[in-house]
């Protein structure tokens, strides 16, 4: 019988991302090595864990306000004061749930079907798969190797002219996932004044943002240059800098004016998020929180030692060491299927690792690379590095 179904087009198109193509074959197993998931594998300091314990002891299991509770809501507006300096007004801050679903809260507010997103790859394949969920049309804007220079660059002419009438985004993550890029502060500011210009959002992926290795507090942010109306969307996360990958949650900043749409918008996608977790994130934002990042910026700093090593002695492996994020982009020479072989080397070499294949549309472009995490012990990275190399030998 030929059913008629209801479910969107957009929908039935969807496909699991090419890097649960890969965790499919071997997620759970103690035989492989993973670096395939952006996080550590350090567990929530006890700290954090034992805030959302007592909350639970209290009784803090109901719902709260969808935005967040406030003395969160307060604590992360310290944050951003002192890590960027941004004065953000309570009312501008939402927290939803993951970080992921701020991605999705901001475009479901600026997109509908037939609009387009402007998005620098290579990216995280989450965001293309959400711009085509809320039906948009993703529009991938590649960084360009400059293997002289020894960078990714940005080409802002060519993100310029990505853009036309339909467009109604711009997403920008810096420091970026997969490649460590970050934009300039100057490069910010011109890409606000286009995006002012020409009235289209800017959704700031800042997840990353204190993961940096130039002893910054934190990479340049729109936040410090967006007066409190333009159509900034920052997006934060704890998952990252605190360990906390299984909490979800994060946070969204957005303009002043839309506070009641993010109300409504909390409430109808997630009615707010876990109570108690929302207390484990109160806690990272004090200062012992500030030294468990400084931890664990430390023990990436440790695990990008350890590739830059291992790539010194590759002949077929190179990179641009990353100025944040903690992941290794690797290029190497004459890989041509980077998901099949990611696919083989969870089941024969025992290490789990990204296909750069995932992080674009499936052009190709990026299936020449692999993507590792690094934050991970750097014995057992070093470990996993040695099997890698095994499976790059076989190639
Ligand atoms: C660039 C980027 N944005 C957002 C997220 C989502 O973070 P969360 O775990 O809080 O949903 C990730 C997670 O990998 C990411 O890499």
């Amino acid at each position: 019988m030929n059913r008629k179904s209801p479910i969107r087009p957009v929908i039935r198109e969807l496909e699991p991302s090419g890097i649960s193509k890969v965790t499919a074959l071997g997620l759970g197993n103690p035989d492989v090595l993973p670096l395939w998931f952006g996080e550590t594998d350090l567990v929530t300091p006890p700290f954090i864990r034992q805030a959302a314990i007592q909350a639970l002891e209290d009784g803090r299991t109901f719902y709260t306000n969808a935005r967040g509770i406030q003395p969160l809501r307060e604590a992360i507006r310290d944050f951003h004061k002192r890590t960027v300096g941004a004065d953000i007004a309570l009312e501008r801050i939402t927290v939803p749930g993951g970080a992921m679903l701020a991605v999705v809260t901001a475009l479901q507010m600026c997109c509908e079907g037939g609009d387009n997103v402007v998005i620098v790859s290579p990216i995280w394949p989450n965001i293309f798969q959400a711009t085509r969920v809320v039906g948009a049309e993703p529009r991938l804007v590649r960084l360009e190797e400059d293997w002289n220079a020894g960078r990714w660059r940005l080409d802002l002419n060519r993100l310029f002219d990505a853009c036309d009438t339909r467009t109604k985004a711009m997403f920008l993550a810096s420091p970026g996932n997969p490649t460590g890029w970050m934009l300039t502060a100057d490069e910010q500011k011109q890409i606000l004044d286009f995006c002012r210009a020409r009235g289209i959002a800017i959704l700031a992926d800042e997840v990353y943002g204190t993961l940096i290795y130039d002893g910054a507090a934190h990479a340049p942010s729109f936040l410090s240059i967006a007066d409190e109306e333009d159509a900034v969307f920052a997006i934060n996360s704890f998952s990252k800098p605190w360990a906390m990958t299984g909490w979800r949650i994060g946070w969204l900043t957005h303009p002043k004016s839309v506070e009641g749409a993010a109300a409504a918008m909390a409430q109808c996608n997630n009615t707010g998020s876990t109570h108690f977790a929302q207390y484990g994130a109160l806690a990272a934002l004090s200062p012992e929180g500030d030294a468990f990042r400084a931890l664990l910026l430390d023990r990436c700093r440790q695990g990008r030692d350890v590739v830059q090593a291992w790539i010194k002695q590759q002949n077929r492996v190179r990179w641009f060491q990353p100025d944040g994020a903690f992941y290794g982009f690797l290029h190497v020479d004459g890989l041509k299927d980077s998901l099949g072989f990611c696919q083989r080397m969870v089941k024969d070499d025992k290490v789990g690792v990204s296909p750069g294949w995932a992080f674009s549309l499936g052009d190709g472009r990026d299936d020449s690379y692999l993507r590792i995490c690094f934050a991970q012990d750097p014995a057992r990275l070093a470990q996993a590095l040695e099997r890698l190399e095994g499976a790059i030998r076989k190639l």
